[in-house]
């Protein structure tokens, strides 16, 4: 039998977004919500691991998908009719297990270190439910935790007397429950007499063990409930990935403008100056230096390497080490090898770079022809003059030369000079006449 099993709610529409697409699918910190949820499930070990979708279901499901393909498994929720029935449709296609973790879609503030500690108490009391608190400055909305020194039952904000309403430990809704304990329980909710709706939280009145509850920061358990608290959980989250990445050896010349996305894997000796953008699944080698506003998505740099300042390298661009890429070079789906340099004004689309070349200022492959794109192929030690405009389909031979504002459409062999351009000529005294 399967030991952790994990239900995550992405439900509800999210109205206070006020846009179309569903909540979970918008991103913090380059991650969408739900997203921050299933990799702690998956890190978590989680198995089986399911997702309630409802408002955009085909829009979640297919990023879901996408993503994670069998690890993950959806139900649809029809109607929401609160969090005890999503937990329920989930439940009656959740493969047996001993403990089922429940978290949100949409509280990308948690830490994987808590929930460790969760699972792990829970754990080790064999609890019917452990939980995750917290103490709130304004507790307006939250469920409320009312003990006789143990926890005792919460309260929903909607059925709080005015004496409740004053409590400022709050319920995050992040639970771990004994299997049998959940199965039971799910069967013998009742709608709530004021909403009809079934609410998960009626099961702690149900245990008869103590509850076992870790308390957390109020910092980790907000929600994403508006754009404004979606920008906000997108600053806290960079903070924190930024934090990290320094306390691993990376220099950042200004920590407050630099965008780290959270798969991006930097290495110690890095540096980043200010305003870079790191988007997507970026990998930075060790004592790579990144200039001033560079913008890289999904782009491999090997060590050594100097980027920018104002580059702008795009998903599938790949250096070997010690390369250059200056100031207003693009470079997409190609490849660099070891010290080859684009240090100037250039773009570089689908080509394939061997070693030590040296790609002048201005250069431009023309990587499409309107319906197509083509390869431009390198070889080892090239030169490019300035100005080369390269028509791909192209293959420029080892140690080749193009000379400056050519345009070069035939393959250039090994060793030549590759010249395609009008010859100059000068009018003599052509002033005066
Ligand atoms: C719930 C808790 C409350 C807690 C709060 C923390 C209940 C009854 N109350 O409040 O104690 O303080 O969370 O944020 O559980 N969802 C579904 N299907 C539904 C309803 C909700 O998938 O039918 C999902 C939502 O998308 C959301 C999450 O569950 O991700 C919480 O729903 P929300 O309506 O915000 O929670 P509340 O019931 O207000
Ligand atoms: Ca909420």
């Amino acid at each position: 039998m399967h030991d952790l099993g994990c239900i995550v709610l992405c439900a509800g529409q999210g109205t206070r977004m006020k846009t179309k697409r569903p909540k979970v699918l918008h991103e913090a910190a380059g991650k969408a919500l739900y997203a921050w949820s299933l990799d702690w499930a998956l890190a978590l070990k989680a198995n089986p691991i399911q997702a309630v979708l409802g408002y955009e279901k085909e829009q979640v499901r297919e990023g879901i998908e996408n993503h994670y393909g069998k690890q993950v498994q959806t139900v649809v929720q029809d109607k929401q009719r609160g969090t005890g029935h999503a937990v329920q449709v989930a439940f009656e296609n959740l493969a047996p297990c001993k403990r089922v973790l429940v978290l949100y879609g949409d509280t990308p503030l948690l830490t994987l270190d808590t929930l460790k500690a969760l699972c792990l108490l829970q754990e080790n009391t064999k609890s019917e439910i452990s939980m995750l608190t917290a103490y709130v400055k304004n507790p307006f909305g939250y469920g409320r935790i009312v003990r006789d020194n143990n926890i005792k039952e919460i309260i929903e904000e909607r059925n709080a007397s005015a004496e409740q309403k004053e409590i400022t430990e709050i319920n995050p809704g992040i639970y771990v429950f004994d299997y049998e304990f959940l199965k039971a329980g799910l069967a013998n909710l009742k709608p709530n007499e004021v909403t009809k709706e079934l609410y998960l939280t009626d099961l702690i009145a149900q245990a008869q063990k103590p509850i076992g509850s870790i308390e957390v920061s109020d910092k980790e358990i907000v929600g994403v409930n508006d754009m404004v608290q979606l920008a906000k959980a997108d600053r806290l989250l960079r903070r924190r990935i930024n934090e990290e990445w320094m306390r691993e050896g990376v220099e950042m010349l200004d920590y407050k403008t630099t965008y780290i996305d959270s798969e991006v894997k930097l290495s110690p000796g890095v540096v980043l100056e200010q305003g870079v953008i790191l988007r997507g699944a970026c990998e930075i080698g060790p004592g790579v230096r990144i200039g001033a506003y560079s913008v890289l998505q999904d782009a491999k740099v090997g060590e050594n390497s100097i980027v920018g300042p104002f580059a702008r390298l795009r998903p599938g661009a790949v250096l070997e080490s010690d390369c250059k890429i200056g100031n207003f070079v693009e470079v997409k789906k190609s490849h660099f090898g070891k010290g080859s340099k684009a240090s100037h004004l250039a773009y570089i689309g689908d080509a394939e770079i061997g070693e030590a070349c040296n790609i002048g200022a201005g250069t431009i492959t023309c990587n499409y022809d309107g319906q197509k794109k083509h390869k431009t192929k390198i070889d080892n030690g090239v030169f490019m003059g300035s100005n080369a405009t390269l028509v791909a389909p192209l293959h420029l031979g080892d140690s080749s030369y193009v000379g400056a504002g050519s345009v070069i459409n035939q393959d250039v062999p090994a060793k030549a000079l590759g010249l395609g351009r009008a010859r100059q000529e000068n009018k003599k005294d052509w002033v005066k006449k």
